[in-house]
């Protein structure tokens, strides 16, 4: 098992030499090396069993070091910045050859962000080199939001954990880019359309094709649990789960079911908050596919602000690759 701690110099001497680090952030936990060395950066992908075509993020702790990575920030894609670094925002910007084509894809644009937690901010600023970070989950499963939850998948691939308690937003971020000229959504996550179209007007959202997918984020069966997730009416599933005499637990957003006992039934938001619900519904998946149940009842929020990410999420985790 990794060491979990909150010992930023150690983190540093483990990117340094060209080691892997588990980093908090506002959304999920990342797995972080060093962006601008290849060698570190093919390990991430090993520990991830991530395929190479499945681009990472590099994160940095301000705008000015990020214009050392990228060609040129459009107008609009700067206003997005300055208003929401750092925050749940990924930008897709035209990349420098400095930027290795493995952290890319291949691809001609490189995703950015400056995160939001105090621990990981002042580990960015003590180094010399970006980090490239995807969410620190093997390929295909649900992120972690607690150092925890990194321990129990990863923990024996990586010396350290830096431990920054749960995450508070509870969801990716939300990635965006120019597309023809137009402010484009790749992934909903945690920051809200709302608050984007107040800065740069009506956006475009392609993060519900699953056809041809131009980033992984984007493929319909992702960020699953193991155990079959069945989206629906509540009640009624519940009433046929119970009849066909299935084990099974429940997800809900705030109802109270009083035919479900309580160790089997998570509540995401009790008060019906949806930023709360964002936070709770990472760990919620993880222990209710951990229980000794066979399949996992569960139902969509109102799909208004970040209930649409949530819901997205939701979706994911229901569909199974066909
Ligand atoms: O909140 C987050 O974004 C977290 C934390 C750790 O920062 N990171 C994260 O990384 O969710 P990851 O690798 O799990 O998801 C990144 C998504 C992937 O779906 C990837 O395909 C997409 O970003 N992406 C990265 N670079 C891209 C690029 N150049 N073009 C298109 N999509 C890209
Ligand atoms: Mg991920």
């Amino acid at each position: 098992m990794a060491e979990i701690g909150k010992d930023i110099e150690k983190a540093e001497a483990i990117l340094k030499k060209g080691g892997l680090v588990a980093i908090p952030t506002e959304t999920v936990y990342g797995l972080a090396g060093n962006a601008l060395n290849p060698d570190a950066v093919a390990k991430i992908f090993s520990v991830k069993s991530r395929p190479n075509f499945d681009p990472l993020i590099l994160h940095t702790e301000s705008i000015e070091r990020i214009e050392g990575f990228v060609l040129h920030i459009p107008d609009s894609l700067r206003q997005l910045a300055l208003s929401f670094w750092p925050g749940p925002l990924t930008l897709l910007l035209p990349k420098k050859l400095i930027v290795p084509d493995l952290v890319t894809s291949g691809l001609n644009r490189v995703a950015v962000r400056v995160p939001n937690h105090p621990l990981t901010l002042k580990l960015l600023s003590k180094l010399e080199f970006p980090l490239a970070a995807p969410s620190a989950n093997p390929f295909g499963y649900i992120s972690p939001t607690k150092a925890t939850h990194v321990n129990d998948q990863l923990g024996d691939k990586i010396e350290y954990i830096l431990d920054g308690g749960s995450c508070h937003v509870g969801l990716e971020s939300t990635i965006i880019g120019l597309e023809n000229g137009q402010v484009t959504v790749y992934r909903l996550g945690g920051l809200d359309l709302q608050s984007i179209e107040k800065v740069v007007g009506k956006v475009k959202v392609m993060a519900h094709s699953s056809s041809n997918p131009k980033s992984p984020g984007m493929l319909k069966s992702h960020y699953a649990p193991r155990k079959p997730f069945i989206l629906g009416d509540l009640d009624k599933l519940v009433s046929s789960y119970q009849k066909k005499g299935t084990d099974f637990a429940v997800l809900s957003f705030r109802k109270d079911l009083s035919m479900v006992p309580d160790k089997r039934h998570i509540q995401l938001s009790r008060l019906g908050d949806l930023s709360e619900a964002a936070k709770n519904l990472f760990a919620a998946m993880r222990t209710l596919d951990n229980m000794d149940v066979s399949v996992i009842l569960s139902e969509l929020v109102p799909d208004v602000g970040l209930g649409k990410a949530i819901n997205d999420r939701l979706k994911r985790a229901a569909a199974r690759e066909e």
